[in-house]
């Protein structure tokens, strides 16, 4: 009853704040998790306070994305199919490999009930789902772009009757949400809120009693940016006790082991710099200070390079297309492009 009167809620708030109701599929038997998004409703709207700040969330809002401009790394591994298969060593789509690692280090398990935010196409949930669907109890998918939702519908429609689809903001959404074992960041905290050009000898009152809460690392003095939408998720996750899978874009990148060469002519500043992208700009996430956040909440973290995680292909040809930096077939151009782009991702499961 209680969580028949709380999806009663989400319908007509998603109704009043983007005009989803025909786009959720509600299913009864959704009993564990429980939405009250009368909070959510509260919070909404209080993300841009502050300036100097990087926000997406328009950009996300208005209208048909194109991921294909953004090159995700999860789009170019979503199938067997993509030619970018030919730079792992098992070609395996990357929602396979992700529900893999989660299966394999228990973040993942029988009966679970699963909530990705921002899953762009679908992708990673598609890959996911047809490996490892039969332990998969419910999901749930929460995305601030109605365009991008739709497609994810269209995509995982055989999987109607498992999934929930709700149109809104993962920060204001969060602390609404119940039920969930697991959660699914691919590539998307980089849009979350970033804090731009903050002097290191004059913080803002939030961002420094953070810095000394946390202990986090910054700049002595000069200026940098500042994750502060990606570290108050990942506070409200590792607080409500969540597990977590993240993956994006990493200041303090780490390099696999055996190519070392792929290191060459990286910016080796630390902290958070602008990616700029078609109508948007995201910034890379210093992925210690959400180590930080979510030890402080005695939360166990893991956390490796992306390129190790998907079991990319270590051989002297992979070295000798980096290194020479130009191709002569299409395929030494699909692995430059893709090592070029991937080297700096990093994933991080919080448990
Ligand atoms: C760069 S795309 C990544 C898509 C997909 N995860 C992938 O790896 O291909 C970012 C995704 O996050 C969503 N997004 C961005 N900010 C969000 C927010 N605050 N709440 C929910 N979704 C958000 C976007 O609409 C989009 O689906």
């Amino acid at each position: 009853m209680w969580a028949r009167q709380q999806v009663a809620h989400l319908r007509q708030v998603s109704c009043v704040c983007a005009g989803t109701l025909c786009f959720m599929v509600l299913d009864a038997s959704y009993h564990n998790l429980l939405i009250n998004l009368i909070p959510a409703l509260e919070l909404a709207g209080m993300g841009n306070l502050m300036s100097g700040e990087n926000s997406t969330g328009t950009y996300y809002r208005r209208g048909p994305i194109d991921l294909l401009t953004e090159f995700t790394v999860c789009e170019s591994l979503a199938s067997t199919e993509s030619p970018y298969m030919t730079v792992l060593e098992n070609p395996i789509p990357y929602g396979e490999l992700i529900g893999k690692k989660l299966f394999e280090c228990g973040a993942m398990h029988a009966g679970c009930h699963l909530c990705e935010a921002g899953g762009g196409y679908g992708s990673l949930m598609r890959g996911l789902l047809d490996s490892f669907g039969s332990l998969i109890h419910h999901v749930m998918m929460i995305d601030l772009s109605l365009y991008l939702l739709h497609v994810q519908r269209r995509l995982l429609s055989d999987r109607a009757a498992e999934i929930l689809y709700v149109n809104g903001d993962i920060a204001n959404l969060l602390p609404a949400v119940s039920g969930v074992d697991l959660i699914i960041l691919n590539e998307m905290i980089g849009d979350l809120d970033t804090l731009t050009a903050l002097d290191a000898r004059s913080l803002p009152p939030p961002v420094s009693s953070l810095v000394d809460r946390y202990g986090f690392e910054i700049p002595k003095e000069g200026s940098f940016n500042f994750n502060m939408g990606a570290i108050l998720l990942i506070e409200e996750i590792c607080r409500r006790q969540i597990p977590a899978f993240i993956a994006e874009h990493a200041s303090d990148y780490l390099i696999p082991a055996e190519m070392p060469y792929l290191a060459r002519g990286l910016d080796e500043n630390p902290f958070p710099r602008e990616i700029r992208l078609k109508g948007h700009s995201e910034y890379t996430i210093r992925f210690s200070h959400l180590m930080d956040v979510a030890r402080y909440w005695g939360r166990e973290v893991k956390t490796g390079a992306l390129l190790d995680l998907v079991g990319i292909r270590k051989s002297s040809a992979m070295r000798f297309v980096f290194l020479a930096g130009a191709c002569a077939t299409e395929e030494q151009q699909i692995i430059l492009e893709f090592l070029d782009h991937a080297r700096e991702y990093r994933w991080l499961i919080i448990q």
